[in-house]
């Protein structure tokens, strides 16, 4: 492997070749149009762990709906949950409330200017504190994220696994004296990640084409496959999730998640989680629930089953609707309302929920 001190050339020219790059082949997206903080840490906690393409649409949404941070601290938690459906991980909109009300609140809306600060922010780790400091206020601190591991380790061949901390250091470190001798480390940080998003993409990167390939260990040694070095996820676990969806009239029995688990704060049915698939429905382990479901209501029917897979975990659905009589009174188990179609509307839904529900023609 080359070591870095062998490899000083190459890295003295790499922001320039970088930038060259990137002026040419830029997609134009709406966040590269702002120097304000506040945008571009939405934009930026928006896009961890989303393609550009998903993306996009919601930070437009954001953007118009609060615009300012002060409107975003203001709004309600379950507004920005719902705004937000259909994009994942939604603790992140969580924290960002949580950030803006911070922002809004104790910094009279005005967000730090400097990594070090922007670091201390709650919720801001080092990723975002830099593409804010950089895109807002033009410093040298480098963006560290999945593309720029990609696209370093394929360049100057590192081989460590980008999974321990050890490499994450390696890695700033090297980020880090890249933007040294960048003018603009904000078109910079731009482009390192507009590079690897775009041009060395994880599995076919575009060699033949590419303004590194006489200098890319990777290219000249053939291991773009190889690198960068990932050690295996963990297994993902199945969890069978047996939905049981109450109905009287046009109104459903809606429950909020209030427990420490996926989806939490957004609403769903009443559920019955087993290790197993239930194919019965009386084999439901519930026996109080099932009762009561006997008792008060019928059985419509039951959807195929239905995933979706999370980073950790394979959530397997499937749906039992069943229906009470409309006009009998019922006591519904524990922590579910009836909801009428308008407020389900507004409610923040995982979206295997909010699917099934628009195949009810809801
Ligand atoms: N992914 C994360 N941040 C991004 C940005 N600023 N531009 C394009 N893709 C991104």
């Amino acid at each position: 492997m080359v070591s870095f001190s062998d490899s000083d050339d190459r890295r003295a020219g790499f922001s320039a070749t970088l930038t060259r790059w990137y002026n040419h082949h830029k997609r134009d997206l709406p966040w590269r149009h702002t120097r304000d903080p506040y945008f571009i840490w939405l934009s930026e906690v928006i896009l961890q762990q989303t393609r550009v393409a998903q993306g996009r649409p919601y930070y437009e949404r954001f953007v118009t709906t609060y615009p300012t941070v002060q409107a975003l601290a203001d709004a309600d938690e379950r507004d920005i949950l719902r705004l937000w459906q259909g994009l994942g991980y939604y603790s992140r909109a969580r924290n960002m409330h949580k950030t803006a009300r911070y922002v809004a609140g104790s910094l009279a809306g005005r967000f730090p200017d400097s990594y070090a600060e922007l670091l201390k922010l709650p919720g801001v780790g080092a990723y975002t504190a830099a593409a804010i400091a950089s895109f807002a206020f033009n410093e040298k601190a480098a963006v560290v994220d999945g593309n720029v591991y990609r696209v370093l380790a394929r360049v100057f061949g590192i081989t460590e696994d980008i999974t321990t901390t050890q490499a994450k250091k390696t890695f700033t470190t090297l980020a880090n004296e890249l933007i040294q001798v960048s003018d603009d480390p904000a078109v910079h940080n731009q482009a390192i990640m507009e590079f690897g998003a775009v041009q060395c993409t994880p599995v076919s990167p575009d060699c033949l084409l590419c303004p590194f390939q006489q200098q890319c260990q990777a290219f000249l040694t053939g291991r773009q496959r190889t690198l960068p070095v990932k050690s295996k996820k963990a297994a993902v676990r199945d969890r069978y999730f047996n939905y049981l969806v109450i109905r009287q009239g046009d109104r459903i029995a809606m429950k909020e998640r209030t427990q420490k688990d996926i989806w939490q704060n957004l609403y769903d049915f009443c559920l019955v989680e087993t290790d197993e698939p239930i194919e019965a429905f009386r084999e439901l382990p519930e026996g109080n629930l099932l009762n009561w479901v006997l008792q008060e209501g019928i059985l419509k029917g039951l959807s195929s089953e239905r995933t979706h897979v999370l980073s950790h975990q394979r959530i397997r659905a499937r749906f039992w609707l069943i229906d009470v009589p409309e006009g009998r009174a019922v006591r519904l188990p524990e922590g579910l309302t009836f909801c009428k179609p308008s407020d389900i509307e507004r409610l923040p839904k995982p979206i295997l929920v909010a699917d099934y529900l628009k195949s009810l023609h809801f």
